[in-house]
């Protein structure tokens, strides 16, 4: 979504915009731009399409000058174009904003100023806070943004660049100011500071930034100033390199054996969950747990259901979090809400926190990206430490997710049993995934095979229903082919009337009490003219040898979701480089939704 980058220091700031704009592309985007103040005034430079447009564009109109503003934009009100682009100016051009973010009162606000005269190149909801700064800031242009802060309503992180000065403000979007050698540089995240500063400080709500070269002061909307100490913080950036791989995508799944083996080392000891908690009694009387969360996050949701459930007998629902929101959950005495999200700051799983905290249920946010605001704001916290995840179809995130929910039901459980076998169990999960990995080229040469089928069902059953509907969406994100999960003894209720010769039904078949009933659900497929690949363990490859298969290594079928969800993940990889589609970055897509 949305990507902000600016710099006010003694070097040209259009390289360390475009490179920071280029780190930034991985949240998706639409359309790129950047001002820079030069000797005869702000340039702006915008355009629909990618920073490596921009970039080309700037080496032959190099724009020279030390302060700069730049945007990478996820379209929301008004169309992909370069008028929509970022960053907008004020009417006179001597004030350039960019926004990440909704300003909910926009069409009230724009009709006020063209009113006033204001003209509006653009059909975006941020072009308003561009007029309403020049339209308050006449006399002095902190009273004038305080003004300005006062008439907008909706959810932003701004920087308005106004003379030698940038000012910004946040309001929900998230927004970190790092502090190097005589310069000041910001971003939406800490990737799009590009190593340059290991000093940091994040913007909470309600505050303001006023940068120079020199120096970097915080006030309060109100105008207070106020004070905040900037933090060392390690941010490894090998974590945005390809280091070798054609793709992230591809890179970030054949890292998750390395994950699991963090989170071993992190919270495993011995034969005990290695959880530090503020306020471990919390956990010990649970009744009942909510787990919200948004996409993939909220697919690790429901395997995390069945092993909570299963392990510690807990009742869990999971709920999507923009549902959450408007819920009116029922509260069963000792309650938790565990919100699940990679970022830290999709504002649906945010809003879902707010909305726990607000009805006094205690609350623990499951997180990849440290200093996120979901991390900040929870009650507890537990890293998934999948490390920085760069492709937009979440992989390594996910099995984090799930590893780290695992740990979690062993916890829960752990009151009433011993953990040793569970523990043994889960450490030799990198040793599994390795061994997964091993049907890469298997698994291209059935990418190819299957790439031209213009539906394709997953099915599965329990724990596999789970990797089943995480496996669809995998596929649909990035090969934009339609596909649908079914719990497989659902298909035949209805959606069978869709299985015709060109439709793939991939069957997941990893628990052994069920491989009975998928084969019989598969061969209902095949019997309707359908194609069928059949995911299952070596044990029972007599009885599935009609099907197309792929068979995965010896494990113990509870914790299947680590080991089946890989091959797809990969199946999904290679149909998106078959159709020739940007796996990395799919249409449409952002990788951190700060929109409601
Ligand atoms: C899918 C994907 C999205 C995210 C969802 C939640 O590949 O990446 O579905 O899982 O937008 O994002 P986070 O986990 O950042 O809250």
């Amino acid at each position: 979504m949305c990507g902000i980058v600016g710099y006010v220091g003694t070097e040209e700031a259009q390289d360390i915009l475009l490179r920071g704009l280029k780190t930034l592309e991985y949240r998706g985007y639409d359309s790129v731009g950047v001002s820079i103040k030069s000797d005869d005034g702000i340039k702006l430079c915008k355009m629909s399409g990618r920073v490596a447009g921009l970039e080309s564009y700037l080496e032959k109109n190099r724009i020279s000058g030390l302060i700069g503003i730049g945007h990478t934009r996820w379209a929301t009100h008004g169309g992909v174009s370069q008028m929509n682009s970022h960053p907008h100016a004020s009417f006179s051009k001597k004030i350039h904003i960019v926004h990440n973010g909704i300003i909910e009162n926009y069409a009230d606000l724009k009709v006020f100023l063209q009113g006033k005269g204001f003209y509006f190149e653009s059909e975006t909801d941020s072009e308003v806070i561009a007029h309403l700064l020049e339209y308050y800031c006449c006399d002095n242009f902190f009273d004038g943004l305080i003004e300005s802060l006062r008439h907008l309503t909706g959810v932003f992180a701004f920087a308005a660049m106004f003379g030698e000065e940038i000012y910004i403000a946040k309001k929900g979007s998230p927004i970190v100011v790092g502090h190097g050698l005589q310069e000041y540089i910001f971003s939406s995240d800490l990737s799009g500071l590009s190593g340059r500063a290991r000093d940091v400080v994040f913007l909470e709500d309600g505050e303001i930034a006023v940068l120079r070269s020199s120096s970097c002061d915080f006030f309060s909307f109100s105008g207070e100033k106020i004070d905040k100490q900037f933090m060392e913080v390690n941010f490894d950036s090998s974590e945005s390199l390809l280091e070798g791989y054609p793709h992230y995508m591809v890179k970030e799944i054949f890292q998750q054996a390395e994950v699991l083996e963090r989170i071993i080392q992190n919270y495993i000891d011995k034969n005990s969950i290695a959880f530090s908690f503020m306020n471990p009694g919390c956990f010990s009387e649970l009744k009942k747990i909510y787990i919200v969360a948004c996409g993939t996050a909220y697919h690790a949701g429901l395997v995390g259901k069945s092993i909570i459930e299963g392990y510690s007998r807990i009742s869990v629902e999971v709920v999507v979090a923009s549902e959450f929101i408007n819920n009116d959950p029922i509260l069963e005495g000792n309650t938790l809400c565990i919100l699940i999200s990679q970022s830290g700051e999709t504002m649906d799983t945010l809003f879902a926190l707010r909305k726990a905290k607000s009805l006094g249920i205690y609350t623990l946010a499951i997180v990849n990206s440290r200093f996120s605001t979901i991390s900040r704001e929870a009650d507890e916290v537990l890293y998934s430490l999948a490390g920085v995840e760069i492709a937009v179809a979440s992989t390594k995130a996910y099995i984090s997710q799930i590893g780290v929910l695992y740990l979690f039901a062993a916890y829960l459980s752990g009151y009433k049993r011993d953990l040793s076998e569970f523990l043994d169990t889960f450490r030799q999960l990198p040793r599994v995934l390795r061994e997964t990995f091993c049907l890469d080229s298997q698994i291209e040469g059935l990418a190819e095979r299957f790439s031209s089928k213009n539906k394709v069902f997953f099915i599965g059953r329990g724990l596999d229903y789970a990797s089943a509907v995480e496996a669809s969406l995998k596929l649909k994100e990035v090969s934009y082919i339609s596909s649908e999960a079914y719990p497989a003894g659902e298909l035949k209720h209805g959606t069978i009337a869709l299985i015709d010769d060109q439709t793939l039904t991939i069957a997941i078949s990893s628990q052994e009490s069920l491989n009975s009933k998928m084969i019989s659900n598969a061969k209902e497929v095949q019997a309707r003219g359908g194609d069928v690949l059949f995911l299952g363990k070596s044990s029972s490859h007599d009885d599935f040898s009609t099907f197309e298969t792929l068979i995965l290594p010896e494990f113990d079928s509870m914790f299947a979701p680590f080991v089946t969800i890989v091959p797809l993940q990969l199946f999904a990889y290679y149909t998106s480089l078959k159709l020739g589609l940007d796996v990395d970055k799919p249409r449409n897509l952002a990788k951190s939704v700060t929109v409601e």
